[in-house]
């Protein structure tokens, strides 16, 4: 019998135990769940440190260092679950979007290690991944909500209206948030990861520095991140041409309230607008204490419930990998063998 015609004949379980794999940048991630909402282990070999000497992710470095970390990530995570290879129901794999070669690294063991078991091979879309990270933090949390996606690669408000029925409602127009912070970060002189860095330095800042308004009181939700970019870049080589020292800390605050602001005022704005009462967060800046807090505080003022993920699983991470993965698996969608790694994947793509 073909390999997908066994996995499909085989019986759905209530509480499967999937192994989630993520290698779509620089992390070679392993976590495996059970039922698709308790984290048994979630394991990350980073290669960041690598990456930090030159600025940012080398795409061929990131590719080999998965090929180096993926079986012990793996073998990590089943020994923190206390678990061996024949205890999985199905394996869970970002098949994009992210660098192509990285993510083949993750797709191919994913698929050998499927294929091998004879259990279900379920492709997960990064992006979705991001989404379904809330699922974890809140066990009861169901549709319909809004979410505020703010990684590396994607900004947008999100209208979840079910599981797999997504409304966007509006998404940047240029560059992501976290791609705003990483550009910024450099321009400071901060190492790589950014977002992180300028997060420190801005708990320093005192004054603001007047930054462009963006889109903010623009109806909609879409987000424009290239004038703020360039705002901060502009005012820094001013300064440095006129031979005039500027205040690093207070140009950092400056850049991400601006930023960060707006964010978290378009989410309030939808949840209002479409008489929701949970907004979630998804992606690595809602890592960022300001944010949390600033949304915190606002949800709190309009008694909205907010569904703040932890902090390591809002940077790139395996459970929410398995978190999606579990909602794929209910519906069968599962993959062949043929099953390659994208680029390039659409916030509404599975
Ligand atoms: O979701 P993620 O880990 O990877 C992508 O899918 O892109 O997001 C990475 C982005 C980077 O741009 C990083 O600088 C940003 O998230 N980031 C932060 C913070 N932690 C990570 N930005 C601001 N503050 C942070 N604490
Ligand atoms: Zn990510």
């Amino acid at each position: 019998m073909k390999y997908i015609d066994k996995i499909k004949s085989l019986p759905k379980k209530e509480d499967p135990i999937i192994l989630a794999i993520e290698s779509s940048c620089d992390e070679t991630a392993c976590a495996i769940l059970k039922g698709g909402r308790e984290v048994l282990s979630s394991e990350i070999i980073s290669s960041a440190s690598v990456h930090a000497i030159y600025g940012g992710v080398v795409p061929e470095i990131a590719s080999r260092a998965h090929t180096d970390a993926i079986d012990k990530v793996v073998y990590k995570a089943l020994n923190k679950a206390n678990l061996t290879f024949s205890d999985l129901d199905a394996i869970a794999v970002t098949y994009g979007a992210g660098l192509l070669g990285a993510l083949l690294v993750g797709v191919s063991y994913a698929k050998a290690l499927a294929f091998s078991l004879g259990i279900p091979l379920i492709p997960v879309s990064h992006i979705r991944g991001h989404l379904a990270a809330a699922y974890l933090s809140d066990k009861e949390l169901k549709p319909p909500f809004i979410t505020l996606l703010a990684s590396g690669g994607h900004t947008a408000i999100i209208h979840v209206l079910d599981y797999d029925n997504f409304e966007i409602l509006g998404s940047t127009l240029d560059d992501a948030v976290g791609e705003a912070f990483d550009k910024v970060a450099r321009v400071l002189g901060l190492p790589y990861p950014g977002g992180p860095n300028v997060e420190k330095l801005a708990k320093d800042g005192n004054d603001i520095i007047a930054m462009p308004k963006m889109l903010k009181g623009s109806k909609g939700y879409n987000f424009s991140y290239s004038g703020l970019k360039t705002a901060v870049i502009n005012y820094a080589h001013k300064c440095q041409q006129k031979g005039e020292t500027f205040n690093k800390a207070d140009l950092a605050k400056s850049f991400q309230c601006a930023a960060i602001d707006i964010l978290v005022d378009k989410a309030i704005d939808a949840a209002c607008e479409k008489k929701v009462d949970t907004i979630t967060v998804g992606g690595g800046v809602g890592a960022n204490g300001y944010l949390r807090e600033s949304l915190s505080k606002k949800c709190a003022d309009k008694s909205i419930k907010l569904v703040l993920p932890q902090k390591c699983m809002c940077t790139d991470n395996a459970a929410m990998i398995g978190a999606e993965g579990y909602l794929r698996y209910l519906k069968g969608d599962f993959a062949d063998l043929d099953l390659n790694a994208k680029a390039q994947v659409g916030i509404e793509c599975k």
